[in-house]
């Protein structure tokens, strides 16, 4: 008797949760535009220490404080590691579905870390002129526009590093090769477009992915991504 009441008990228990699941992929999928804009889905394995490497790189040079942001971020899996490893620097992500939003914050509390916010915005429309590093993990359609915005307004010496699609407008300073799962996947390093024809192709609505010949990384490819049309 007390066995079957344990077995109805935990029969009830996963009913609710797969419902709590089924209910919350629902609400992600509008959240989303019905999946024109990419769901909650955390950086893992390979790639995601690919970028926060990457980042680790720019934070640890500096000897200023630097604003790093992370858009779409989820519930901080690139946020918090780098927030408790780097206090010195001020960390901010942007995430408009509110689930991930409140995960985010309670990692944050419990992790005691006051270097890092987690705000509710949409980063498409928010400013990101004040940020040093702008990390991002986008769904192709958003890369085009995503880049047009940041190669807008980011400053000079700031870094967007985007995790598995190319972004558009940005000036691209290496790709660096990674995997997702044993899947061959990339990390783009941008800047701000400096060179003339970027900026003019900027207003006349083009990508611009021009490859700078750097010397940054071993794992640099030797070719320029072939841009948001090629890459699904
Ligand atoms: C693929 S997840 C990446 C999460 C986190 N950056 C990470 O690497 O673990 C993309 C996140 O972006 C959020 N998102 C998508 N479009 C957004 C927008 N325009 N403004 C704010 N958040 C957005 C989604 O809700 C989702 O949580």
């Amino acid at each position: 008797m007390c066995c079957k009441g344990l077995i109805l008990f935990i029969a009830l228990f996963l009913g609710f949760a797969a419902a709590i699941f089924l209910i919350y992929q629902f609400y992600s999928f509008i959240r989303c535009g019905c999946g024109k804009y990419g769901p909650f889905v955390s950086s893992y394995g390979k790639l995601k220490q690919d970028v926060l490497n990457e980042a680790r790189s720019v934070l640890k040079k500096s000897k200023k404080t630097l604003k790093v942001t992370d858009l779409g971020c989820g519930s901080g899996a690139l946020l918090l590691p780098l927030a408790k490893e780097f206090p010195q620097h001020e960390f901010i992500g942007l995430e408009w579905d509110i689930i991930p939003l409140i995960m985010g914050k309670i990692k944050a509390r419990l992790a005691k870390l006051n270097n890092v916010k987690f705000v509710k915005d949409n980063y498409m429309t928010a400013s990101h002129a004040d940020m040093d590093v702008i990390m991002c993990y986008v769904l192709k359609v958003t890369g085009e526009p995503l880049g047009k915005k940041l190669a807008a307004e980011i400053k000079e010496n700031s870094v967007v590093i985007s995790e598995m699609f190319p972004l558009g407008y940005l000036q691209e300073v290496k790709q660096i090769q990674s995997s997702l799962a044993g899947i061959p996947e990339k990390v783009y390093v941008y800047q701000k477009p400096r060179i003339k024809s970027a900026a003019t192709s900027i207003s006349k609505n083009k990508p611009t992915a021009k490859k700078k010949t750097s010397k940054q990384s071993v794992n640099k490819v030797s070719k320029a991504p072939k841009g948001l049309k090629n890459k699904s």
